[in-house]
């Protein structure tokens, strides 16, 4: 039921404060201040974590890189399934494969499982759907406790895909001897203030109606961001195109020079992730050049980036100041709502976007 919203993506966009709630509550102890240990998976002697996904599903993946790369000191590779299948991957002694998908029934990334599995390895699958395939041939379940997504686009399975691998990046460090306990407590703290901190980004909702109007006109729209926030640009440019049919790619804001800024002129719309973080000015240098090339820029920000970037940019959009995963969150609600206003202005099928399923189960 949709109860009192226009679409269930609209509805799904609104319910993540609580649906990432209980997906941290699975994941959290609370009492001890810790992250449980999950049976079976011990990162302690993993010499790699694998993670292997499909669309919106490998960008959270994308994002955890980042997060067990750092935290866990955890060497990590992400692979799209339809090509890691068909690459003839090569392993290592110690290798773990984590598989994500909010249906648990994706083809590829189901028989990318399956060649794990045969290949000996200890596979995880980090699904949505209890009862799948995936959770039902894994070594190990991890879930996320999303709920049913009826919205074709992914929205709040993604951000309960996003939680839970920031808990298993902390399990990951604990195990791995890379967090002493005070460590330990601040990013507990850090992982529970993920779902106040997508609250207050949901109140950006009326600011990104106002702004997707003059979005909803573009024909092309370039979304930019570094770190963490390089895997959140794809996820924008992605839902975007999904639902309002508009040429959207995302770029790490680093290879603008490489190729893209050659797109950039008058009457481009460029949306860049700029959170006041330690690669701001970086991020701003960027924003510098496709301003000078005539780009219609908006920043999504915190209070202190909005001033550092009043006069530059068209518009902010005024986001919390969080640290970590509950930052990179309070963005990926941010591009959603984009997503999800641009195509209402344009009128087309939110839940429903042409050519696109639910669940993709034949290749
Ligand atoms: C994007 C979207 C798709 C899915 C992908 C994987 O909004 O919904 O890109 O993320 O098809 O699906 P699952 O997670 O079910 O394996």
């Amino acid at each position: 039921e949709k109860g009192s919203y226009r679409h269930f993506m609209e509805k799904e966009i609104h319910e993540q404060p609580e649906v990432v709630a209980r997906t941290l509550g699975a994941y959290v102890d609370q009492v001890e201040n810790t992250i449980r240990a999950r049976d079976g998976l011990d990162f302690s002697k993993a010499s790699r974590l694998l993670i292997v996904g499909c669309g919106t599903a490998a960008y959270a993946g994308e994002v955890a890189e980042y997060w067990f790369e750092r935290i866990a000191r955890l060497p990590t590779e992400v692979d799209i399934a339809s090509e890691f299948r068909y690459r003839d991957p090569a392993f290592l002694e110690g290798d773990v494969a984590l598989f994500i998908s909010q249906s648990g029934e994706t083809a590829d990334t189901l028989e990318a499982m399956r060649l794990c599995k045969a290949a000996g390895l200890i596979t995880v699958a980090l699904v949505n759907t209890a009862h799948s395939t995936m959770a039902r041939e894994a070594d190990i379940v991890a879930p996320t406790l999303a709920g049913p997504e009826i919205g074709v686009a992914s929205t709040k399975a993604f951000s309960c895909q996003l939680a839970a691998l920031a808990c298993l990046a902390v399990r990951a460090g604990i195990e791995r001897g890379h967090l002493d306990t005070a460590s330990v407590t601040d990013h507990v703290a850090q992982l529970m203030a993920i779902p106040g901190t997508m609250s207050e980004a949901l109140r950006a909702d009326g600011q990104i109606d106002q702004l997707a109007r003059d979005l909803s006109r573009s024909e092309i729209v370039l979304y930019l961001g570094r770190d963490q926030y390089f895997p959140m640009a794809l996820e924008g440019a992605l839902k975007l195109k999904e639902i309002s049919y508009i040429h959207a790619e995302g770029y790490a804001a680093g290879e603008l020079k490489h190729g893209p800024i050659a797109l950039v002129e008058e009457g481009v719309s460029v949306i860049v992730l700029a959170p006041s973080d330690s690669l701001f000015a970086k991020t701003r240098s960027s924003i510098e050049q496709v301003r000078a090339r005539g780009a219609h820029v908006l920043a999504l920000t915190d209070e202190a980036g909005a001033e550092a970037l009043e006069g530059l940019v068209q518009a902010s959009i005024l986001l919390p100041a969080a640290r970590g995963a509950a930052n990179l969150m309070s963005a990926a609600v941010a591009v959603q709502l984009i997503a999800y206003h641009v195509a209402v202005h344009k009128g087309t099928d939110v839940d429903q976007p042409r050519n696109l399923a639910k669940s993709v189960t034949v290749e």
